[in-house]
């Protein structure tokens, strides 16, 4: 569905991204692991258009892709951002409001996703309070619901449930697998290993800049000659111990 292929990024003189290929297929779960500062924001960014100057390819349904260029396929695209991208003096419902028109949604079409996305959110009665006003998870659940209000058919989810309590968790990887199951593909980007075992028919694991390793979990367990190992097991034996402080 999404097909990236060799792709760099360097910020100035730091190379970010550094070769990696992977793919997103139809209707499956992509996890894309890997430590601290490994690029999975980086490449993110290139792939909804943030960061342009990347190199590499992209191919949407087979056809090259240059998201920072195509609108009309970029719509087919729902971005969650790491960073809780919301206007804090708006309210939610307001916020949902803005962000379906700038994904070109008609004022009909708006109203209905509004209200949909809100009850997603678990916010349908906080719709009129301010963002400033939510709590993280609260906020983080309403960053998940910004970037579905034009129904997407890939999204691409950066540690979409970072810094919540659990019941915020439950409830945002609970959204995700609702969205799985409708048959909405999606990439993953977390550090909690259990929930990307749990969701993830594939796994991708970036290293510094690259992909280092995919397959299921059952396969990168066989590669990692321990076939009884857990996730976190496997990712720690390909990524070394050594923290990522640059
Ligand atoms: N705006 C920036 N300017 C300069 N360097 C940056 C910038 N953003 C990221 N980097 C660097 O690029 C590298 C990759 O960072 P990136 O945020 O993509 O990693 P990540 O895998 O998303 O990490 P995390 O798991 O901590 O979110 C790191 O070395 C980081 O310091
Ligand atoms: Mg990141």
């Amino acid at each position: 569905m999404l097909k990236i292929e060799e792709l760099s990024y360097s910020y100035q003189d730091r190379q970010a991204v550094c070769g990696a290929s992977f793919e997103v297929r139809e209707g499956e779960c992509l996890g894309l692991l890997g430590p601290n500062g490994a690029g999975k924001t980086t490449a993110i960014s290139c792939m909804v258009g943030l960061l342009s100057a990347w190199q590499g390819a992209m191919f949407w349904h087979g056809e090259p892709f240059q998201p920072a260029l195509q609108a009309s396929d970029r719509g087919q695209l729902g971005f969650v951002p790491q960073e809780i991208a919301l206007y804090a003096n708006l309210t939610a419902e307001e916020n949902l409001d803005l962000f379906g028109e700038l994904n070109g949604l008609g004022k009909a079409e708006r109203r209905k996703a509004v209200e949909k996305n809100l009850e997603l959110a678990g916010l349908v009665d906080r719709q009129k309070d301010l963002v400033r006003t939510f709590s993280g998870g609260m906020q983080r659940r309403l960053n998940l619901a910004a970037g579905l209000m034009h129904s997407p058919s890939l999204v691409l989810l950066d540690e979409p449930t970072v810094g919540v309590d659990p019941q915020s968790r439950n409830h945002l990887f609970e959204t995700l697998l609702q969205l799985k199951a409708d048959g909405v593909s999606l990439l993953y980007t977390t550090h909690f290993m259990e929930e990307a075992q749990r969701l993830c028919d594939r796994i991708a694991i970036m290293n510094e800049g690259s992909v280092i390793a995919v397959g299921t979990p059952q396969e990168l367990a066989e590669q990692s000659g321990e076939p009884e190992s857990d996730l976190e097991k496997i990712f720690l034996k390909l990524t070394g111990r050594s923290l990522r402080d640059d």
